[in-house]
């Protein structure tokens, strides 16, 4: 079902969020997004067609919260949905997912005073059939039992060592202090943004503050995210405008931001050390950084360097959190910055990996450049691929 990633669904795959749905999610997208204007946030129920148990949740997350559904079971939309017509109710699967909605809510609610403590990926584990026994043991399960003591994996041991300030302290150092940060207005910045095998040219512009935006060179033309400061947009060839969904927002915000390493301090409402992981063949510190009315991140810092390695941010949808992994390296310093060359981005739907091969700073960036296009004048009917 999966077909090959056209060169515009790469502009949807880049986005730092959830939107890896091509083809028929990119309808349904449609579908969700046109009001944006409208200030007063809509509920599902009133922007979709045939909403019965996520009628309250924000219109917003009802796109996101499919992608949840559907990485937890391991299956694309198509599994509960007629192509062109979300709203129909003519597959099974989708009449058992309504009531498993409704099992898990119930689940929570009597059991765990309402936290969302399970959720269909607690039982699914990206499969439709969830295993009710423990299986046997197969030969690869005795060897990883008898390698169990070896250093091997990413366990967390807990350490008496730094606290959160003092890893934010050391990070921000290690990233050339904030008086070199803070005098970073802009960055230009060109490389490869490589998909599997596929390598594209990319260039992104950033501008303080939270201004960024990306551009893909493909085949067809300019695949581009882009945020300015409050609203985040997508275009891609012979595609209209999209708009990004909420949890996107939040994750283009931190992307956009110069002076991350400056602003670590303040975002964080609250830090904990949770431990020491491997990640890759360094240990880094696992720093638990909860923010004020958003989703936690969870940083990893160098055990030595004291850069940041690893980010883990979690997309919000009505039943569950998708993670995002970014893994930074290669770092490089210009004009006393340490920044990353290198990183890899994961989620549950995909991965790439953007290598630069040239930044400058303090040039200048056109403020034209993160100007919203207009939406398109509603779409007469898309034609048929
Ligand atoms: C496991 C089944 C399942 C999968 C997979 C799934 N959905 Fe859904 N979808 C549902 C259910 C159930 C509803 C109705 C929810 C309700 O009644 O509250 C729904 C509703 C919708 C609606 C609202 C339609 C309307 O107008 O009423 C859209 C749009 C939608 N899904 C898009 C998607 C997209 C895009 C994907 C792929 C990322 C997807 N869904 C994957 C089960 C699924
Ligand atoms: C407590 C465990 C549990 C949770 C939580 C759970 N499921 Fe299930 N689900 C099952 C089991 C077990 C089956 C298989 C039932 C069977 O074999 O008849 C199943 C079957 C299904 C099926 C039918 C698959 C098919 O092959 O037709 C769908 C669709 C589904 N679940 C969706 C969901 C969604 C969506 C969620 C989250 C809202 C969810 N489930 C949460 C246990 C769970």
């Amino acid at each position: 079902m999966k077909a090959k990633q056209s060169a515009a669904a790469v502009g949807i795959t880049l986005c730092i969020g959830l939107w890896a749905v091509v083809s028929d999610g990119a309808k349904a997208q449609q579908a969700a997004l046109p009001q944006a204007s409208v200030s007063a946030p809509k509920t599902a129920v009133q922007q979709f067609k045939n909403i019965q148990v996520l009628k309250d949740i924000p219109a917003d997350e009802l796109i996101p919260t499919m992608q949840f559904v559907a990485t937890s079971l391991g299956v694309e939309c198509e599994f509960c949905h007629v192509h062109d017509a979300f709203d129909k109710d003519d597959k099974k699967p989708k009449q058992t997912a309504r009531k498993m909605i409704e099992m898990m809510l119930t689940i929570n609610q009597e059991n765990f005073e309402g936290h969302r403590e399970v959720t269909c990926y607690s039982c699914h584990r990206g499969s439709t059939n969830p295993v009710a026994m423990p299986p046997v043991m197969s030969a690869e399960m005795e060897m990883s039992a008898n390698a169990h003591a070896g250093a091997e994996g990413s366990e967390t041991k807990i350490v008496g060592g730094p606290t959160g300030d003092e890893l934010i302290e050391k990070y921000l150092r290690a990233a050339g202090g904030s008086a070199a940060i803070n005098k970073v207005n802009t960055r230009v910045m060109e490389g490869t943004i490589s998909f599997g095998d596929r390598n594209i040219p990319i260039d992104i512009y950033s501008k303080e503050p939270d201004e960024r935006i990306s551009f893909v060179h493909t085949p067809d033309g300019d695949s581009v995210t882009a945020f300015n400061g409050h609203e985040g947009w997508l275009a891609a060839p012979k595609r209209p405008v999209h708009e990004m969904h909420g949890p996107d927002v939040d994750a283009a915000a931190i992307d956009a931001d110069l002076r991350f390493p400056a602003r670590l301090k303040d975002a964080c409402s609250r830090t904990e050390v949770r431990g020491v992981e491997k990640i890759g063949d360094h240990d880094a510190y696992f720093l638990d950084c909860e923010r004020q009315e958003k989703t936690p991140l969870h940083l990893y810092f160098d055990e030595k360097s004291g850069l940041l390695v690893r980010l883990v941010r979690f997309g919000e949808t009505a039943l569950g959190q998708l993670p995002t992994q970014i893994d930074y390296t290669d770092y490089r310093e210009i004009e006393g910055v340490n920044i990353p060359y290198r990183w890899t981005l994961a989620r549950p739907g995909g991965r790439f990996t953007i290598q630069l091969s040239d930044v400058r700073q303090n040039v200048p960036v056109d403020d034209a450049k993160f100007v919203k296009p207009p939406a398109p004048p509603e779409e007469p009917k898309a034609p048929a691929k």
